[in-house]
């Protein structure tokens, strides 16, 4: 986590902490801190900043809207989401079968490609569903989805549409405009903040949507949306990490140097992804899933080598200090596609905005040698 964004934490809590709403200057301090940060994540998203709401992390965000949603909805509507999705983005929907008698349709992931079936969720989508939950980034393949293109489907069908963008986010600007969604949700801790969910709505949207709250909370959004004592360092943390994102090149307004940012980000990132999926791809016995380095994704990279674990593979690469992740990642539908549940899943290793070159070779030479075999020299990638 970058320095200046521990140091707003510390600020806040040393010289500012209070809670909301009273008359006396800590109290004060704190509604103008979460303003700033409220237009700081509405920069970051292409948002108004009525439009961001605060909480817990991406999934209580999400549990707490599907309850608002689903109080309206009942037997015979229905709710889309896909096999591709973190399971955040499922089971606050799959809640609804059974509070509320609401259906569920799961749209496929084409296994060879890591893309989602574009026909069927358009066959979905033509049974005008009350909603279509879609990720705009898979955590586990990098997968890229047109997000904007399901929700002008989505929109034409009289379908709301809620995006998960926590694993986009970090790659690439979100613009909810441009997107055309309902709902997006993230989460900071994946773009340097710390663990603090944001939750964006469409003004009419957040007004109106039934969620539970305190009767003596405010009545008007965003912080309608908002249970409780919110994470106050966490959102003075939030807001330095879009703050940090944005000092890191560009010119102009915030908004111009997060445009500037993200695109210098996605050209170090896919620069280093095309070196990754080389230097794996190289490796007799390694499988890398998911999309091809040309299409459409973000610097992650799932894969598996021979018949190891992924768990012996992670410890392996763990001994020469190279840290890559296993398992599902809670994207299980993806896993289970692929029939690696016996073997621990996916071997999962991201590029970030500090990682270097080195890293890469490091991580490719470690699986080089784990496969049995030195892999080839990068330098010859073409
Ligand atoms: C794509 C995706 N969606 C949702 C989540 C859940 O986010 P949170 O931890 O903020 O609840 C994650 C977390 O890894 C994720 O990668």
């Amino acid at each position: 986590m970058p320095r200046a964004v521990v140091d707003a934490m510390t600020e806040y809590l040393l010289h500012h902490n209070a809670n909301t709403h009273w008359r006396y200057p800590s109290s004060q301090e704190t509604d103008e801190m979460i303003d700033g940060a409220r237009r700081a994540m509405a920069d970051f998203l292409g948002a108004d900043p009525s439009e961001v709401a605060f909480g817990a992390n991406m999934t209580t965000l999400t549990f707490h809207l599907a309850r608002g949603l689903g109080r309206g909805w009942g037997p015979g509507d229905e709710v889309v989401v896909t096999e591709l999705d973190h399971h955040a983005n499922i089971a606050p929907w799959r809640a609804l079968e059974r509070d509320r008698g609401v259906s569920l349709r799961m749209v496929p992931m084409i296994a060879e490609t890591g893309q989602l079936d574009w026909d069927v969720l358009e066959q979905a989508l033509a049974r005008k569903p009350r909603l279509l939950a879609i990720g705009a980034a898979s955590n586990a393949l990098g997968t890229v989805t047109d997000v904007a293109r399901a929700a002008a489907v989505a929109r034409d069908a009289g379908t709301l549409t809620f995006v998960d963008a926590v694993h986009y986010a970090p790659h690439r600007l979100v613009d909810v405009r441009a997107i055309g969604c309902d709902f997006l949700a993230c989460s900071a801790y994946k773009f340097y903040g710390p663990h603090v969910g944001v939750l964006y709505g469409r003004s009419e949207r957040l007004a109106v949507v039934d969620v539970p709250k305190l009767e003596p909370a405010p009545e008007t959004a965003p912080e309608r949306l908002e249970t409780g004592t919110l994470n106050h360092e966490g959102i003075a943390g939030a807001a330095a990490a879009v703050e940090f994102l944005a000092s890191l090149c560009g010119d102009g307004g915030r908004r111009e140097r997060l445009r500037a940012v993200s695109s210098e980000l996605h050209r170090r990132g896919q620069s280093l992804l095309e070196r990754l999926a080389y230097g794996l791809g190289e490796i007799e016995g390694v499988r890398v899933y998911g999309p091809a380095a040309s299409a459409p994704r973000t610097p992650t990279i799932a894969f598996t080598v021979g018949d190891q674990t992924a768990d012996s593979v992670a410890d392996a690469l763990a001994d020469e200090a190279v840290f890559v992740s296993t398992g599902d990642f809670y994207a299980a539908g993806v896993v289970k596609r692929y029939g690696l549940g016996s073997r621990g899943g996916l071997v999962r290793a991201g590029c970030s905005a500090y990682t270097t070159a080195d890293e890469v070779e490091r991580l490719v030479a470690g699986v080089g040698r784990l496969a049995g075999r030195r892999a080839g020299p990068l330098s010859s990638l073409p």
